[in-house]
């Protein structure tokens, strides 16, 4: 089976390559030439671990190819994936005009049966829709369609990783074959089978309960309902840090053993500056739109994108109450990314931060690991460096804004003695309070103690 895959963004570059990489012929494309003319000079468009590595294994064994014509890709498919994006409108609703295109170029082209397969976050019965566009724009042509949904999962940073070993295949579909050639894609990430790029020593086998096949509403839901459960999980951990503030607790100690339920668990329980990225805000957007249009009152959602939007007010206070004025005041950052391992800054909640700051006349000189050039573009006036301590030297104050783990390991020791105020507001929870108040730091983080000499908000 020939795979095509249309948009060349985080999930179809993943996609296209780890499905390459597990032995499928795949044509990707974008058409976005600058996009491709990179990929095609063996460069990448974006940063995301092994991605390097599992492009250049496909290229070089001639399993994947990019261009920027979607016709051609979809002429070469047999199982068309639609990896597009689907931005916010004004109105947080998704847009999901690119979508839209894609499935009228397929029906335009296709003269051979085609399984078309949406892989990007979409509301419910967008399939429904992909198929009546197909039915619409493809009459002339008489060739046959079939729709399915597979949405995906995959966290950025540790991208492949999570679609060559993923917790779970969702496949939506409404016929036995669509399922059929689903699982044949899927098959030797079903059987551990495959040349894996990340594990010499070859991958466990997924138990078969692992691969789920719904209708295609259901794939589509389970997508916007795992999105909204994670950002709800945050946003609740974030509270109760806040209630661990004014009571005295610590928010590391009380979620570390509410997590250890295993009806609960351990994961996104970190409090913090909040949750950012491309998916999450924008995800949880869209699904208070849908239920709002569904006629069910998801209110409690609302709720979890409010108290996230409070958490950036309630850092830029704390500076505030650390710093007092800070127009003028060099102010050091430790981390742009919207997370750890990207170079990815949409809605990232250091963006925002810096935003406020650069408003307020704040002189910031910022550090990433990997995402100063993104940042470059938006913010040029800002001194950038890739060496952490040449960002903290002379510093009244230092943020951290990104949960990096080599921040951690930094000579803090070093810091302080080139900071000119030795004060660090960890917006990450990343350094441990103790530590930090032995090498004579004022610090400060969310729900936990602080080693203040001033108030805090
Ligand atoms: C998210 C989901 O985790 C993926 O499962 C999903 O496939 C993806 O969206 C998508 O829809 O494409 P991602 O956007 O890569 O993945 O980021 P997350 O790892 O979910 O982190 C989102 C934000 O929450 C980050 O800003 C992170 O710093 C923050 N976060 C995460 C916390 O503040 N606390 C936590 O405990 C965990």
């Amino acid at each position: 089976m020939r795979i095509a895959v249309i948009g060349c963004g985080y999930v179809g570059l993943v996609s296209g390559a780890c499905l390459a990489a597990i032995g499928h012929e795949v044509i990707c494309a974008d058409s976005d030439d600058s996009k491709i003319r990179k990929l095609n000079a063996g460069e990448l468009p974006i940063y995301e671990e092994h991605l390097d590595k599992v492009i250049h294994t496909a290229r070089s064994s001639g399993k994947i190819t990019f261009t920027n014509s979607v016709a051609e890709a979809v002429r070469a498919g047999d199982a068309i994936f639609i990896c597009v994006g689907t931005p916010p409108l004004a109105d947080g609703g998704a847009d999901l005009s690119a979508i839209e295109n894609v499935a009228r170029v397929i029906a335009s082209e296709a003269r051979t049966p085609k399984l078309v397969i949406e892989k990007s976050t979409v509301p419910v019965q967008t399939g429904q829709q992909v198929k009546r566009a197909l039915q619409v724009y493809g009459r002339e042509h008489g060739a046959t369609f079939r729709v399915a949904s597979n949405p995906e999962f995959l966290r950025e940073g540790t991208a492949v990783e999570d679609l060559l070993h993923p917790d779970r295949i969702v496949v939506g579909v409404e016929d036995a074959e669509s399922e059929r050639q689903l699982r044949e894609i899927y098959q030797p990430i079903m059987d551990g089978k495959f040349a894996c790029p990340i594990h010499a020593k070859g991958c466990p086998k997924l138990e078969l309960a692992r691969f789920i096949v719904t209708t295609i509403n259901s794939a589509e839901l389970i997508k916007h309902a795992s999105n909204s459960f994670l950002a709800l999980k945050i946003s609740y951990a974030n509270l109760i840090s806040d209630l661990c503030e004014k009571l005295h607790a610590n928010v590391d100690e009380v979620t570390h053993a509410v997590g250890m339920d295993p009806r609960i668990g351990p994961q996104f329980l970190k409090a913090g500056i909040g949750f950012g990225g491309f998916c999450l805000p924008k995800d949880v957007q869209a699904f208070i739109r849908l239920a709002e249009r569904a006629g069910v009152d998801f209110s409690m959602l609302k709720e979890a994108e409010r108290v996230n939007k409070r958490r950036i007010d309630s850092f830029i206070e704390r500076v505030h109450s650390a710093l007092w004025i800070v127009k003028g005041k060099k102010i050091g950052v430790l981390g742009l990314a919207f997370k750890a391992n990207t170079d990815d800054i949409r809605f990232s909640p250091a963006i925002e931060v810096i935003g406020r700051l650069l408003g307020e006349g704040a002189c910031l000189c910022a550090s990433d690991p990997q995402a100063i050039e993104r940042t470059r573009s938006l913010y040029p006036g800002i001194s950038y460096s890739g060496d952490p301590y040449e960002t903290v030297k002379g510093a009244e104050g230092l943020l951290i804004l990104t949960e990096w783990p080599e921040y951690r390991a930094l000579d803090w020791k070093r810091i302080r003695g080139l900071m000119m105020r030795p004060l660090v507001l960890d917006g990450r929870n990343l350094l441990d309070p103790a530590k930090m108040a032995d090498l004579g730091f004022e610090y400060y983080s969310f729900g936990r103690p602080s080693t203040a000499v001033t108030t805090m908000a």
